[in-house]
């Protein structure tokens, strides 16, 4: 019993506590019990960014940062992406328990009879510049099948629930590939129900005049393996926003939306874009040293490295390494990956990267091996996108069913003024003095 309680002695009042551990943790709630006195609030826990706090107990996705250690449900990322498809993995992370042959073939089934758009969310597409951001487009295009299915927000439903799934699953391919045609100018390609999820995407992307699309089976592996690898990784920024912005019952279209709009910014998913830009940037191998110098000095970061929980070599970043060599296999080389190579070797035995932990993350070699398939810079964060939502969505059910959780909704520390009294327009010349705490 005594190593699962915690004592904690309050020197400003000589009282002391006896606080139990949940699962190892203490719960910031039995703190508010220690006051100085009756009007006293009770004592928080300050913790920006969530550096030391759980938002929630979990049963999705395992993390060992220290070890490069991943599992999606106790099974080991490696084993999965070397032996499932996306799908097979999806139905894992959202159900629990790896699918019978008999649910696997119901869950593609369903997938695939959910993959085609509302003809007014196509029109939808057709209203954005020609040079919109297609991680824009596909925010908003997420959020607006809210209007589709007003369904949706009856979210206690279970089953009303599993159909927005195998919606937003089935539906992410559709609009991802849809931002991509509406860029470049060239017709919606509706979804092809023979073809896999992977095959069926590039179908939507790439498919011209021809009557058949045949993705090249190395490549759709390839992309196969890469959803696979993105499918969830537990409490990141993006399923925290899916969570908090579930918790007040939103529905799941507007919830993912708000996760993709998190996934969106440079050092998150973002990243990916954003080491393809810097490897131009550095323009050939040999300026690699000169460039990781001037890191050093403070001038940006390596993009596609570091990452709050790993301090190894992120698991994911091995194997879409090995995914990257079937890629080249058939696209030929890519210049990029020289340099993309060089960074990491010279980061790896640099003193400054070595002693904050700094590894190349999942980022660092998707982008190459995005562009060597065909994808502009600007694709990569919707790339991840897809595969997310699985994660995204599968957050949000176990919030959902969590007796435990409530509305999302941290305390604050407060430090502007005191109250004061209004000043008049004509007054205000004069600037009032700064707070002073
Ligand atoms: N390049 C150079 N220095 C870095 C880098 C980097 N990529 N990342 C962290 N550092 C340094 C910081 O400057 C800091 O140094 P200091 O102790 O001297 O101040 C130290 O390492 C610790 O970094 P923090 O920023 O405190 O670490 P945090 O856990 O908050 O950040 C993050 C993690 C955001 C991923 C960070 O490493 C980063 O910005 N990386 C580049 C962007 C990136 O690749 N993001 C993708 C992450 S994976 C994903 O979201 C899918």
């Amino acid at each position: 019993m005594e190593d699962k309680v915690i004592s904690i002695a309050d020197r400003r009042t000589q009282a002391t506590y006896e606080l139990p551990l949940h699962k190892g943790a203490l719960r910031a709630m039995d703190l508010r019990q220690i006051k100085t006195g009756p009007d006293d609030f009770g004592l928080m826990t300050y913790d920006p960014a969530f550096m030391n706090t759980a938002s929630c107990e979990s049963a999705i996705t395992f993390i060992d940062g220290d070890r490069g250690i991943l599992r999606y449900r106790g099974y080991p990322i490696e084993q999965l992406a070397e032996k499932c498809t996306f799908l097979e993995v999806a139905y894992l992370v959202l159900f629990g328990e790896l699918p019978t042959s008999a649910e696997l073939a119901d869950w593609v089934d369903q997938i695939t009879h959910h993959t085609m758009l509302h003809e007014t969310t196509k029109k939808f597409l057709e209203g954005f510049r020609y040079d919109a951001h297609p991680m824009g487009m596909f925010i908003s295009t997420v959020a607006a099948l809210s209007t589709v299915y007003p369904g949706a927000r009856n979210v206690h439903d279970a089953e009303a629930r599993k159909l927005q799934i195998y919606r937003l699953i089935g539906k992410v391919p559709t609009i991802a590939a849809y931002t991509y045609r509406h860029s470049r100018g060239f017709p919606y390609v509706y979804p092809d129900n023979d073809l896999s999820y992977p095959e069926n995407f590039m179908n939507m992307l790439w498919k011209m005049a021809e009557p058949k699309y045949q993705a090249h089976p190395h490549l759709a592996k390839a992309l196969d393996v890469l959803f696979i690898l993105h499918a969830d990784h537990e409490q990141n920024c993006s399923a925290n926003v899916m969570r908090a912005v579930g918790s007040s019952l939103a529905d799941p279209f507007v919830c993912t939306a708000a996760a993709a709009a998190a996934l969106s910014g440079p050092l998150h998913g973002g990243a990916n874009e954003e080491v393809l830009k810097m490897i131009d940037e550095i323009g050939s191998k040999d300026r690699v040293p000169a460039y990781v110098e001037s890191v050093k000095a403070g001038h940006g970061k390596l993009m596609g490295f570091g990452h709050r929980i790993y301090k190894n070599y992120d698991p994911r970043a091995r194997i879409i390494k090995w995914a990257a060599d079937r890629v080249f296999e058939v696209t030929g080389g890519n210049p990029k990956l020289e340099i993309a190579l060089e960074l990491e070797r010279i980061a790896l035995q640099d003193e400054y990267f070595v002693k904050r932990k700094l590894y190349p993350n999942v980022d660092f070699y998707s982008g190459i091996m995005y562009q060597a398939m065909g994808f502009k810079p600007e694709m990569f964060t919707v790339l991840f996108a897809i595969p997310r939502t699985v994660g995204w969505l599968a957050q949000w059910q176990e919030m959902l069913a969590d007796p435990e959780q409530k509305i999302a909704r941290p305390r604050q520390i407060y430090t502007g003024h005191e109250a004061r009294d209004f000043v008049p327009i004509e007054k205000r010349g004069v600037k009032a003095a700064p707070p002073t705490r």
